[in-house]
């Protein structure tokens, strides 16, 4: 069996003709929380969307590993299909489709049910998705997880929705998809302090359940006191610089990243 483990090899990466990422080397193995913490503008996020495939972020350098298969000539929904998820730090609005039907897709195209159809050769839309009244139920119950209302569902998504409501809807929807290596960007960002007590419980349950892998961006420890990581990276300028165990965060939001900085200087 291939060894299941998500594997970032010297990682290089362009924005516009400007290399943001510098060469980033990282292997998360099942089960494993990985934290990432940086200050703004070091390349967080620059790294969740370069995984996730977003065509504006150019690979020049380096691969990325889903289960020993490279994921950079796949398509994201691709990826997605792998088992790789991104937690968007900005979740972007899409006006005229409801919340309900975008995870009724998603859900759908994940679980292979657009395949199905096709090859049986039915052509009629309601084949190529899960059943409504199993789609339902499962959505039902991880909205009560997450305290969310059913409302919004009928929402177009993410349009209007809260800061911390956005965040809440990307973790509905990792749960609804269940993957095995999920990026969490600032999820933590937009959430209060009982939002972020409800989410985090969340992930934790479908981490431990799926015995994800999880890569936590963050630039606050704050959320990982209730998300717990065994590996902490800095991020600085494009690479990680330093990796140690949980201590790292606590040192971070004691003494803020001044001292990385410095320290790192040189490496720029
Ligand atoms: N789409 C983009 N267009 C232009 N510059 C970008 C784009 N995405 C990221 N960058 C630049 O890349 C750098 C890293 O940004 P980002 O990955 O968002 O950092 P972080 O998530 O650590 O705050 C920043 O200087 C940012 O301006
Ligand atoms: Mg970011």
């Amino acid at each position: 069996m291939e060894r299941q483990t998500l594997e970032i090899q010297e990682l290089h990466v362009s924005v516009e003709g400007k290399e943001i990422l510098k060469g980033v080397n990282l292997v998360v193995k099942p089960g494993e929380i990985h934290a990432l913490m940086g200050p703004n503008g070091s390349g967080k996020s620059t790294l969740s969307y370069a995984l996730m495939g977003h065509p504006r972020y150019e690979i020049t350098g380096g691969d990325a590993l889903l289960n020993g298969e490279s994921l950079l000539a796949l398509a994201p929904d691709e990826r997605a299909r792998q088992g790789l998820f991104l937690a968007m730090q900005y979740p972007v609005a899409v006006s005229g489709v409801t919340l309900y039907s975008f995870l009724r897709a998603a859900v759908s195209a994940k679980r292979g049910y657009g395949e199905a159809a096709r090859a049986s050769g039915n052509q009629r839309l309601h084949g190529r998705l899960i059943p409504a009244r199993q789609f339902r139920q499962e959505v039902n119950e991880e909205l009560e997880k997450l305290r969310m209302d059913p409302a919004f569902l009928r929402r177009y998504l993410n349009e209007g929705f809260s800061g911390g409501e956005k965040k809440r809807a990307e973790i509905l929807q990792m749960a609804l998809l269940k993957p095995t290596f999920a990026i969490l960007d600032e999820t933590d960002s937009g959430l209060d302090i009982d939002a972020l007590r409800i989410v985090s419980a969340g992930i934790n349950q479908l981490q431990q359940e799926q015995n994800m892998g999880l890569l936590v961006i963050t630039h606050y420890q704050r959320i990982l006191n209730y998300i717990h990581p065994q590996f902490v990276h800095i991020f600085l300028n494009g690479r990680i610089v330093l990796s140690d165990g949980p201590a790292l965060a606590a040192k971070l939001e004691e003494e803020g990243y001044d001292w990385v900085q410095k320290q790192f200087e040189e490496q720029r």
